[in-house]
């Protein structure tokens, strides 16, 4: 933490962070504009390394049935849940899609992101999946936040392959034989991900899928040990995945297995808040293991509809046991190398993009201790203002 400093800022990079003092005394600070913030606090902005950003509607029509006590598995059963979703998004245009997006981008400006990872898995079939992802690329171009790619095929067995003998093998094989090549000749993504559970894929089909991800240079994540404990921990780790994310229900073995792999454990408390669900995953077991530990929204009309990092590190912080500062690198610098751009961003350091938040509290514990609270006062993508709280 640096008191009273001041970063400087040339072509969208950082060329120098040190105290007002430091920064003042450079010879090239003297040509420079000045933006003073009054004293707020300046942190990176924030990478949020799990979101389902593309998705055509609200599921607020299960929000009554979860509060009612029905579980996340029952409304799937019952044709709600993730298969919900796809019925909509396939019936959706691409500018309704894209609209939806560009709102819901303004808003993780407004609460402080700079970079967040996008999933499909919401169209489930070859035309749908692709229109998904490259919605990401034309996003990519034509707002300022930065969008990493990838292709979540292997979110659910999608409602037409269910009703066929085999189904659900015919499916994993259009992932891997036709899906994945496609996906990678267009350079449409650089990560692949499987939703490894019960009612989902098996860690035998999740293998399969993300070798052959990996086979196509799409590197492999892992959404893992949420509603069940399956073993998902252990093969993200066999892999060498980049991220492991949920871990509500892992073992201590699996705990062990993370803190020894570059595996990150990205957790996403918003999705037991609005679930309604009492058991976190056991953040304090891994960071006191060496876990690398991250936090992500997982923005998604399902299990966590916020786009608010803000928001998640006062989860983290209560309901995790966090430290704010623990929070704070999870969802920086943690966050970037799960994205493998930690030599970009994700940290204020001289030769990284000029990604910054400012926040409008005098100490950085405030942004979690002011639950519900957006503090966000201005929010920079490479060195230019891409939000500014409204003057009242
Ligand atoms: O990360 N767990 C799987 N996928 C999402 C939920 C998707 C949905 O319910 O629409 C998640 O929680
Ligand atoms: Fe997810």
């Amino acid at each position: 933490m640096i008191r009273d400093g001041a970063v400087l800022l040339c072509s969208g990079l950082i060329s120098a962070v040190g105290t007002r003092q430091e920064i003042e005394a450079l010879p090239e600070a003297l040509s420079a504009e000045k933006l003073d913030v009054g004293g707020r606090v300046v942190l990176p902005g924030f990478v949020d390394s799990h979101t389902h950003l593309i998705h055509a509607a609200s599921r607020v029509e299960e929000y009554e049935l979860k509060i009612a006590g029905a579980s996340y598995e029952e409304i799937a059963r019952k044709g709600g849940g993730i298969l919900n979703s796809v019925k909509k998004l396939r019936a959706a245009t691409a500018e309704a899609l894209k609209k939806r997006a560009h709102g819901a981008l303004r808003e993780f400006a407004a609460h402080g992101t700079t970079t967040l990872e996008a999933k499909s898995g919401y169209g489930l079939d070859v035309a749908s999946e692709l229109k998904i992802l490259r919605l990401h690329k034309e996003l990519n171009a034509e707002q300022p936040l930065e969008l990493v790619s990838t292709f979540l095929g292997a979110h659910v067995v999608p409602a037409e392959y269910r009703r066929k003998h085999a189904g659900a093998e015919r499916y994993v094989a259009l992932l891997t034989e036709t899906l994945i090549p496609e996906v990678a000749k267009e350079g449409l993504a650089e990560f692949c991900d499987v939703f490894c559970d019960r009612g989902a894929f098996s860690r035998g089909d999740s293998r399969k899928i993300l070798e052959m991800g990996r086979q196509h240079s799409l590197a492999p994540r892992l959404h893992a040990e949420q509603l069940t404990r399956t073993g998902a921990t252990q093969l993200a780790v066999q892999l060498g995945a980049a991220s492991c994310d949920h871990l509500e229900q892992v073992s201590k073995t699996d705990i062990r297995a993370l803190a020894k792999s570059n595996t990150v454990a990205t957790l996403l408390p918003g999705c037991d808040f609005h679930l309604g669900l009492r058991h976190y995953a056991p953040a304090r077991a891994l960071i006191e293991a060496g876990a690398i530990v991250g936090l992500a929204t997982d923005y998604n009309p399902g299990t966590s509809p916020t786009v608010s990092m803000p928001m998640i590190l006062s989860l983290a912080c209560t309901q995790l046991r966090m430290t704010p500062a623990e929070a704070i690198a999870a969802v920086t610098i943690n966050a970037a190398y799960s994205l493998r751009r930690n030599p970009q961003i994700g940290s204020l350091e001289a030769g990284k993009q000029a990604d910054l938040a400012v926040f409008d509290v005098n100490d950085y514990r405030e942004i979690p201790y002011y639950f519900g609270l957006n503090t966000c006062w201005m929010t920079l993508k490479k060195g230019r203002a891409v939000f500014q709280k409204a003057h009242a």
